[in-house]
């Protein structure tokens, strides 16, 4: 069937305009509708007129896909079967689509990557919530609009149509370049057939072909079944080494072996994505200078302790002994090594030493450091700004959320703009955690991925 012959006819109620491309299951038009005059897509399922589960599987799948609303997700006006003719409406995303941006462009910077499918991650998850894993995660079906906005589309329309027809024949619809392993054996998928896909689509954004890309479908097919991830080292040396990890993750064979949202596997490729703090070496010298300082002082106090208070065997004198009770009696606040570290007036060596105590969880010995090196730190400097990051930071996994909320908010304005996003994402934890009374601390404990913002270069 000629697709001009389509074109000022009505179907649905939709009066078809132009096409606007074509995939492995039909065209997609960009249409009107008649009597409300709303312009929308609409996607004709050419050859579907099979069994009659495969409508009725279609139109189920459309219902669902309708009653997901996520800012994301490109809206679902309607679906149904005309003229022998499957179709789907949805609403016209003027823009281009992921693929297309892929072929123009070249591939994209990691930042950018990251904003259109932070977007499409969070999509994602939506819909899993509900119980509905998209299958067909691809950049031909990631629309992206103005200002990169970008929008998941095919929302459970084609891939059960081609999941019950053939695809078990043996031939993809479609592409299979970002097919998760357990689909291809024909398993069972869950939301993390989608974390699999949506690391091969950053994949391909970042170093410009998807991960495992061959010459023939057999041979894509058995990579992902049994080859490991290319190391971006090799294919993108320029790209952050601690996104390596993070994709690796998502691509792993077993979906038990994955992340469990699609949140998660951008959160934490955003916190690989943030440059690695160099640390000053004269700056670590005098922050280990003064710990070995302090640590021969305690070690001096404790041998005299330890005499005086008859270590030595020998009596000591009673007046004495009063004076060792009052020194051996710890005082409220922070140890000894610590109050004599606190004494630095240097806001770099103070937030250094924050730095090294939130890296190790010490979240509580951490917030001294950080407060004074705040305090110490000039106005507008960088180490004021991680100093107060580190405040809030060491609040926050202390629970006291409230309290770390007004640290984060004022870090977000000193810090550089590539840390905007980890800050937020911290702020937004907060805030939820402040609403909820959720605790936050495990999440990062077990990610320690606030250290990036902790200290400046
Ligand atoms: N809602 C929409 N608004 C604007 N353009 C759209 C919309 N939906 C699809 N398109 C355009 O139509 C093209 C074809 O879409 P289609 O879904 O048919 O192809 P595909 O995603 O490549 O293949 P598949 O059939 O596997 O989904 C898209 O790549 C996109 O450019
Ligand atoms: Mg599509």
């Amino acid at each position: 069937m000629s697709v001009d012959r389509r074109i000022d006819s009505e179907l649905a109620g939709y009066r078809i305009v132009e096409p606007l491309g074509r995939g492995g299951m039909g065209v997609v038009y960009r249409a009107e509708h008649v009597r409300l005059g709303r312009p929308a897509a609409l996607k004709l399922l050419v050859a579907t007129l099979g069994p009659a589960d495969h409508r009725e599987r279609f139109l189920r799948e459309s219902k669902l896909a309708a009653s997901l609303d996520h800012p994301s997700i490109v809206p679902v006006y309607d679906a149904g079967e005309e003229d022998g003719l499957l179709y789907i409406a949805m609403a016209y995303v003027e823009g281009s689509d992921l693929k297309t941006l892929l072929v123009s462009e070249g591939k994209l910077p990691l930042r950018r990557t990251l904003r259109i499918l932070g977007q499409i991650a969070s999509a994602l998850d939506a819909a899993h919530a509900r119980g509905l894993v998209h299958r067909d995660v691809k950049p031909a079906n990631i629309l992206v609009g103005p200002d990169d906005r970008a929008y998941l589309s095919d929302f459970g329309v084609v891939k059960e149509l081609a999941a019950a027809g053939t695809t078990r024949t043996g031939s993809f619809v479609g592409t299979i370049e970002y097919c998760a392993p357990e689909q291809i054996e024909g398993k069972d998928v869950d939301a993390r057939a989608d974390v699999y896909a949506l690391a091969c689509v950053l994949y391909e954004c970042v170093v410009g072909t998807a991960p495992f890309h061959r010459s023939s479908d057999v041979a894509v097919l058995n990579a992902h079944l049994h080859a490991a991830p290319p190391k971006l080292s090799k294919a993108a040396p320029d790209l952050p080494a601690a996104l390596e990890p993070v994709l690796a993750k998502a691509l792993s064979k077993s979906p038990l072996d994955r992340y469990s949202t699609c949140d998660e596997f951008i959160a934490l490729a955003r916190a690989a994505a943030v440059p690695e703090p160099r640390v000053s070496r004269a700056r670590l010298a005098i922050s280990f200078g003064l710990l070995a300082v302090a640590a021969l002082a305690g070690a001096a106090i404790a041998i005299a302790v330890d005499r005086l208070g008859g270590g030595s065997g020998k009596a000591a004198p009673a007046p004495l002994l009063t004076t060792l009770t009052v020194v051996a009696t710890p005082p409220a606040g922070p140890p000894p090594l610590d109050r004599l570290l606190l004494k630095s007036k240097d806001g770099r060596t103070l937030n250094d030493a924050a730095f090294a105590l939130i890296t190790a969880g010490e979240y509580a010995r951490a917030l001294p450091f950080a407060r004074k090196a705040m305090r110490d730190a000039k106005r507008g400097t960088l180490t004021r700004g991680y100093a107060t990051f580190n405040v809030g930071y060491a609040l926050l996994n202390l629970g006291k959320c409230g309290d770390a909320l007004p640290f984060l908010r004022r870090s977000l304005k000193i810090q550089p703009p590539e840390n905007r996003v980890y800050i937020q994402e911290r702020i937004t934890a907060a805030k939820s955690c402040v609403q909820g009374g959720a605790s936050v601390q495990p999440q990062f404990r077990s990610s320690g991925a606030g250290s990036d913002l902790s200290q400046g270069p």
